[in-house]
């Protein structure tokens, strides 16, 4: 089946200085809450995290405010031995959207949507000859997003003479085959933004992909640049070593 390689976009957590863009993982978070919410769990996501000045930097009071707008079961029953619904707190993680896959299935009519906490992850696209070789040693950290961008905005009509299993979508992004079980989530002027950014197909499935490497990636910032100090040392190390090599050979004949 025709798969097309997703296009390759700009991130801002891209290369050795990336960042998170915050504004952009904010509308990132609101196209997630307002759509994808509707069928995906985001479980290994916890509500304080949301406060992170590397991530969407929400402030205290609005990380509360959005955890008490989800019902997640008390840890521990009540004084009678029931277990207990109650509003969420920033320490309690995203809930299920569905209690099991069992009942995921049966309300999708057969697949499971899958848990984004990670999905960004778990999903890349072989680049074959010769990126791969690269890849293995220059990791192309940005194929989830990519992939994630490229299938939300990559929904078409099949070709003539192709047709698609009852109840799927036809994508020619998607790995796994011709189509899909998800339907189209997102159409223009769906979400609202408020900060000018436009309302396209294209620009809320950036800005998701976006918050979904954040939600899989929280501390890619940090690792670049504890990384890039690695290097530097290394360098100057390096050097230390070659003039010390120097100094202690000196008199070798
Ligand atoms: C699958 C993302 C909205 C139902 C997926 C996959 C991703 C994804 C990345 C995995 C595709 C793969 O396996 O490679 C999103 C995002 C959404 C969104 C970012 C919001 C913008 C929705 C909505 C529904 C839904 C609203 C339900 C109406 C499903 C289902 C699958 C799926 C059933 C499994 C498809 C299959 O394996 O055939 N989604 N999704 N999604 N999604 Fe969504």
């Amino acid at each position: 089946y025709p798969l097309k390689h997703p296009e390759y976009q700009d991130w801002s957590f891209a290369g050795v200085f990336g960042k998170y863009d915050q504004a952009q993982l904010q509308r990132g978070f609101k196209v997630y809450r307002e759509v994808c919410a509707a069928c995906h769990s985001l479980e290994r996501v916890a509500f304080r995290t949301l406060e992170s000045h590397e991530g969407p930097g929400f402030t205290e009071e609005q990380v509360k405010q959005i955890a008490s707008e989800y019902e997640v079961t008390n840890a521990d029953p009540d004084e009678n031995g029931d277990m207990f619904q109650r509003p969420a707190k920033p320490s309690d993680h995203f809930p299920l959207v569905f209690p099991n896959d069992v009942a995921a299935a049966a309300a999708m009519g057969g697949a499971v949507p899958p848990d984004l906490s990670l999905i960004a992850k778990a999903r890349a696209v072989e680049r074959g000859f010769p990126w791969f070789v690269f890849d293995m040693v220059l990791p192309y950290q940005e194929q989830g997003p990519d992939y994630i961008h490229a299938l939300l905005s990559g929904y078409e009509d099949p070709p003539a003479g192709v047709e698609v299993p009852e109840g799927t979508y036809y994508n020619p992004h998607f790995i796994a085959g011709i189509s899909l079980k998800m339907p189209p989530p997102l159409a223009p002027d769906q979400v609202e933004y408020t900060d000018g950014t436009p309302q396209t197909v294209d620009q809320y499935s950036k800005d998701v992909s976006a918050f979904l490497m954040w939600a899989a990636e929280p501390h890619l910032v940090a690792r670049k640049e504890m990384g890039f100090r690695v290097m530097i040392f290394l360098a100057i190390f390096a050097v230390l070593l070659y003039l010390t090599k120097r100094r202690i050979w000196a008199d070798a004949h």
